[in-house]
């Protein structure tokens, strides 16, 4: 069945329902009138729920250790030329600190999975958080957990938890990830924690290695399952220390697409422009914010960490990309057309 892209556009934009076919034929089209109507149509979805406004999230990168392999991450195990560090609490509430200050009022706990930080640790972070900043929501991406961490999370007073699927093939996530990694048991993982009520983040990398179209088809209608409240993608980035180091990137086009596509069939979703489609484009961020997303996370690592964690090659981690360059950002986000403020930035939905 052949749709013409336009007709997609308006199927999604409507809502009506949409075969995979159709999203693979618009994922593959680059006639720039019919991407810039389908920008058109994600930032006019995105302005009917949420204005102008964009929201900002303070990332802290609490620690690089990480017991998992995945093939494209710069932090996972086997790479010996990390510089492993952890923060002590102390050194997250004085990042909490500075960006309350700044006007950050959700900070975002995110780490590899280190066994060091054991349940007690990560709700004794969370809820000295909750404690010190109530008007604050805590965000945790610390991967995957048993569903009674979770909810030992929850009850610790987190808010929110990022875990992205990578992909939503299982043949694709095998070559991504290796034996012992499943995305049934990722998948399982977003589900339990939906299911205790976190608000749940998940999403993927585009243009990672063996990932196809029909693989992307596959992403945007597995999130429509899951139906999370927010959704993070960026361009696969390669990193020279993983066995992935001689891949290609992902594009900036097809990650705006995606945005838009994800923006249409999500309206209320909180969508961010991320880190990694800022480091492959220096307007990637800006670009983000107008194929549809709404919410940009600086680091608020101190900066002695910043460049230890490199999840790929020249991650950004200064100027308008730190918390510290927040009134650059400001500018540059106003000059797209948008506005920063201080609020929690629930999803409305
Ligand atoms: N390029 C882009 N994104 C990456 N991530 C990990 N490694 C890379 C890479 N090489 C993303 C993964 C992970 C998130 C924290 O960072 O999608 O979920």
């Amino acid at each position: 069945m052949y749709q013409d892209p336009t007709t997609t556009i308006e199927h999604l934009y409507s809502g009506t329902h949409v075969h995979k076919t159709e999203l693979v034929n618009l994922l593959r089209c680059e006639d720039p009138y019919i991407v810039e109507l389908l920008r058109r149509r994600a930032d006019s979805l995105r302005r009917e729920s949420y204005g102008t406004e964009v929201y900002i999230r303070g990332l802290i990168e609490f620690t690089n250790y990480c017991k998992n392999n995945c093939y494209y991450c710069g932090i996972r195990r086997d790479n010996g030329n990390a510089l492993r560090y952890r923060l002590t609490t102390e050194d997250i509430m004085s990042c909490c600190h500075e960006g309350y200050r700044l006007g950050f009022r959700t900070f975002v706990l995110q780490g590899g999975e280190d066994g060091f930080f054991n349940r007690e640790k990560i709700c004794d972070i969370v809820s000295s958080i909750k404690q010190k900043y109530p008007d604050c929501a805590v965000t945790l991406s610390v991967g995957e957990w048993s569903k009674e961490d979770y909810q030992a999370f929850y009850d610790a007073g987190a808010d929110r938890y990022l875990l992205r699927h990578e992909t939503a093939c299982s043949e694709h996530y095998s070559k991504l990830h290796p034996e012992g990694m499943s995305l049934d048991t990722r998948k399982e993982c977003l589900f339990n924690l939906k299911d205790i009520g976190f608000q749940v983040g998940s999403g993927f990398m585009v243009g990672s290695p063996f990932q196809t179209l029909d693989n992307l088809a596959e992403d945007i209608l597995f999130l429509g399952q899951l139906n999370p409240h927010m959704i993070g993608i960026g361009p696969f980035i390669t990193h020279k220390d993983t066995p992935f180091g001689d891949r290609e990137s992902g594009s900036l086009e097809l990650t705006l697409k995606l945005i838009s596509i994800l923006r249409l069939r999500h309206p209320k979703a909180l969508i961010p422009a991320t880190t990694a489609l800022g480091t492959i484009h220096p307007n990637g961020r800006e670009l983000g914010l107008k194929y549809g997303a709404n919410v940009i996370m600086p680091n608020l690592s101190p900066a002695s960490v910043r460049e230890k964690y490199t999840l790929y090659n020249n991650k950004l981690s200064t100027g308008e990309e730190a918390a510290e360059g927040l009134d650059k950002l400001k500018e540059a986000v106003i000059k797209a057309g948008y506005s920063i403020v201080v609020d929690v930035g629930h999803a409305k939905m």
